[in-house]
């Protein structure tokens, strides 16, 4: 069934994937961007700031499901954002909001997951519908560990810390295919098809390049890795993505 969908972040790595998909799927989607997005593009755009509130209530005129994907990656910003967003789908009486966040939020110090798991008990206290889904790292993210190593003579992988990183596109379409089940509360958590060691992924990398670099493990002190060492960040039970990492590389080089 055709629904009026309002994906925020919408400009973003996960975003733009979510609303191809979600136009592809024959969804009403409205696209959320701090921007002007002017002329002809295909996608009927909304602009607004969740920070601010700006644009926000106009933004979810008629929108029965929110896809959430906007992030500024710092701790007070996406909670405030996350509340301005949540009192205008209450004032837009919106169905059900979708919120991605990531796999062992919970178990891994990491400034950014504290944040993310306070907009995950927000939503659950907020009395909306709403559907929150923990995913792994994206192929985005991993590539982006090894391309800021580009200037070095080697490559520097974190020794004993493994990922299962996932396809935005595959992610793109298991939010968008939760749309018809409404709100389900917390689900389960999902990852990419295969368990990596950072070195291996490495390796995969280099190898996309045609690249004769090395790759060097090496120990990393402190709470954070030790928190990934312990696979917090893993789903090895729930592979959902099918596209892996090689896969990825050879259409993202
Ligand atoms: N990266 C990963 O490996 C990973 C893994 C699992 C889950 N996640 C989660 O997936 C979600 C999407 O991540 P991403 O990497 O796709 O993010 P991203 O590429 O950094 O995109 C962020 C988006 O947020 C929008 N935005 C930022 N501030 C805004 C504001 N004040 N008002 C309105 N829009 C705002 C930006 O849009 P404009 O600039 O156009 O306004 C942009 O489209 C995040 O919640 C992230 O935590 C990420």
């Amino acid at each position: 069934m055709a629904r009026e969908v309002l994906i925020t972040g919408a400009t973003g790595t996960l975003g733009h994937r979510v609303v191809c998909e979600a136009t592809d799927a024959g969804h009403k989607v409205r696209a959320l961007s701090r921007k002007p997005h002017v002329g002809y593009t295909g996608v009927h755009w909304a602009q607004g700031d969740l920070l601010s509130g700006e644009g926000i209530d106009d933004a979810l005129e008629g929108i029965d499901t929110v896809i959430h994907c906007a992030t500024q990656g710092t701790r007070d910003k996406d909670v405030a954002s996350a509340h301005n967003l949540f009192s205008a789908a209450r004032r837009a009486k919106t169905d059900n909001i979708i919120y991605v966040s990531i796999v062992g939020i919970d178990r891994i110090p990491l400034p950014y997951y504290k944040t993310k798991l306070r907009v995950e008990e927000a939503l659950e206290a907020s009395g909306l519908g709403h559907t929150i889904i923990r995913v792994t790292q994206f192929h985005d993210l991993i590539e982006m560990t090894f391309k800021m190593q580009r200037f070095s003579p080697v490559l520097s992988a974190v020794k004993g810390v493994r990922f299962q990183p996932i396809d935005t596109r595959d992610v793109a379409t298991h939010l968008v295919s939760m749309i018809d089940d409404g709100p389900r509360g917390r689900v389960d958590d999902i990852g990419g098809p295969a368990v990596l060691g950072h070195d291996d992924l490495g390796r995969l990398y280099l190898s996309s390049r045609g690249s004769r670099r090395r790759v060097v493990s090496l120990p990393v002190p402190g709470g954070i890795v030790a928190g990934y060492k312990t696979g917090a960040n893993l789903v090895p039970a729930n592979p959902i993505g099918k596209i892996g990492f090689a896969q990825y590389l050879t259409r993202s080089t």
